[in-house]
C-alpha cells in the first residue's frame, strides 16, 4: 500500500504524525505500507512557491492512497488567492477526480455530555454525509471581481452542475445506503436553484435502480433547521459541494467535537484522499494539544474504502474506542473525570489499544 502522506500546515505535522505511528504499528503486524511525504498547503507555498507543488501531485497521482493533514494559516491569508494554502486542497481533490466526499457524523457514547444539543437528542447518532466534491459554485465558471461599467465592483460565482456529475454521487449515495439502513436524503434548493432542480430529477431517476432504498428530498434550509432539531431521523445524506461544506460542519458539532471526525475522498475506482475534517487550528500549532483521532480515524476509512480491509479498519476503530472508554481525552472533549493527555499522549495511547 503506498501512501502519500502530506502533513500540510497548523496542527496537520501534530496530528499526521500519530496517524503514521498507528500505521507503523500496523506494519509490524504484517500490514505493508509504504509512506512518502511531501509539502501541501502553506508547507507547499514556502519550499516550492505552490500550494499544491508539482512533485506533490505526482507523488499522490503515483500513490494508492493520500493521507492529508490540513492546510491553511493566518500568514497566508493576504496572499493572491492561486497561492493559498485552500487552492492547494481543491486543486488535489480535482486533480484525483476525488468526487465522492464522506462525512460520517458518528456520537461516540462516551463523548455524549460533550455535544451541545440534549444526550438524547443525539444518543446513538450516527449519520453519514456524503457531499459531492469537485464541482459546483466552487468550481464553475465564471467567476471573479469585475468592474462594472459604472464603477462599482461585482462579484461573481456560477452554480453547475452537469447530468453525469449529479449521477456518478447519487450512485455513490445509493450503494452506501444499501450498507447502511437504506434511508437516503437528497439536500438541494429546487424551489429556488435550476442547477439543484436538475440534481433532484437525477437523484430521482438513479434511485429508481435501488428499489430498497427509501428516498427523500430536504431543501437545504428545512436540513439545516432539522439536523439540530431531530438529527436521527437521517441515515445518508447526499448533497452538492457547498451544501454539503455547510452541512457537514454542522453535523460536526452534533457529535461534540469536529476533531472526532474523519472523511474520505473518492475517485470513481475508489483511491482516495483521506483527512480529518477539520482545519488547521494555527491557534493551537505546535502545542502538542490537537487532538489525533480524527486523522486516525481517517486511517481506518483508508483500509476500509481503498483497500477493502474492513477487518483492520474495525480494529483501529475498537481501538479509538477503547480508549475513549479507558478515560483519555484531549482538550477538546474532555470533561471533569476524565484525563486531559497530549496529542502525541493520544496517539501512543490507540497504539497501545490496537
Ligand atoms: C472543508 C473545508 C474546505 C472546503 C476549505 C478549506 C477549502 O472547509 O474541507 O470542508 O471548503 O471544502
Ligand atoms: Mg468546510
Amino acid at each position: 500500500m503506498k501512501i502519500a502522506v502530506l502533513p500540510g500546515d497548523g496542527i496537520g505535522p501534530e496530528i499526521i504524525a500519530q496517524a503514521v505511528k498507528v500505521m507503523k504499528a500496523l506494519s509490524s503486524d504484517g500490514l505493508k505500507f509504504e509512506m512518502e511525504e511531501a509539502a501541501i498547503g502553506g508547507a507547499g507555498y514556502d519550499t516550492a512557491g505552490d500550494p499544491l507543488p508539482e512533485a506533490t501531485m505526482k507523488l499522490a497521482t503515483d500513490s494508492d492512497a493520500v493521507l492529508l493533514g490540513a492546510v491553511g494559516g493566518w500568514q497566508y491569508d493576504t496572499l493572491p488567492r492561486p497561492m493559498r494554502p485552500e487552492q492547494g486542497l481543491l486543486r488535489i481533490r480535482k486533480g484525483l477526480n476525488a468526487f465522492a466526499n464522506l462525512r460520517p457524523a458518528l456520537l461516540y457514547p462516551e463523548l455524549a455530555n460533550a455535544s451541545t444539543l440534549k444526550p438524547e437528542v443525539v444518543a446513538g447518532l450516527d449519520i453519514m454525509i456524503i457531499r459531492e466534491l469537485t464541482g459546483d459554485i466552487y468550481f464553475g465558471q465564471p467567476r471573479g471581481i469585475s468592474t462594472l461599467p459604472s464603477g462599482e465592483r461585482e462579484g461573481i460565482n456560477t452554480m453547475r452542475y452537469s447530468e453525469s456529475e449529479i449521477r456518478r454521487i447519487a450512485k455513490v449515495a445509493c450503494e452506501i445506503a444499501m450498507k447502511r439502513n437504506k434511508k437516503l436524503c437528497s439536500v438541494d434548493k429546487a424551489n429556488v436553484l435550476e442547477t439543484t432542480d436538475l440534481w433532484r430529477q437525477v437523484v430521482i431517476e438513479v434511485a429508481k435502480d435501488y428499489p430498497q432504498v427509501e428516498l427523500s428530498h430536504q431543501y437545504v434550509d428545512n436540513a439545516a433547521m432539522q439536523l439540530v432539531r431531530n438529527p436521527k431521523q437521517f441515515d445518508v445524506i447526499v448533497t452538492g459541494n457547498i451544501f454539503g461544506d455547510i452541512l457537514s460542519d454542522e453535523a460536526s458539532m452534533l457529535t461534540g467535537s469536529i476533531g472526532m471526525l474523519p472523511s474520505a475522498s473518492l475517485d470513481a475506482n475508489n483511491k482516495g484522499l483521506y483527512e480529518p475534517s477539520h482545519g488547521s487550528a494555527p491557534d493551537i500549532a505546535g502545542q502538542d494539544i490537537a487532538n489525533p483521532l480524527a486523522t486516525i480515524l481517517s486511517v481506518a476509512m483508508m483500509m476500509r474504502y481503498t483497500f477493502n480491509d474492513e477487518t483492520t479498519a474495525q480494529r483501529i476503530e475498537g481501538a479509538v474506542k477503547k480508549v475513549l472508554a479507558s478515560g483519555l481525552r484531549t482538550g477538546d472533549i474532555f470533561e471533569p473525570g476524565t484525563q486531559k493527555i497530549a496529542c502525541s499522549a493520544m496517539g501512543d495511547a490507540v497504539v497501545a489499544a490496537l
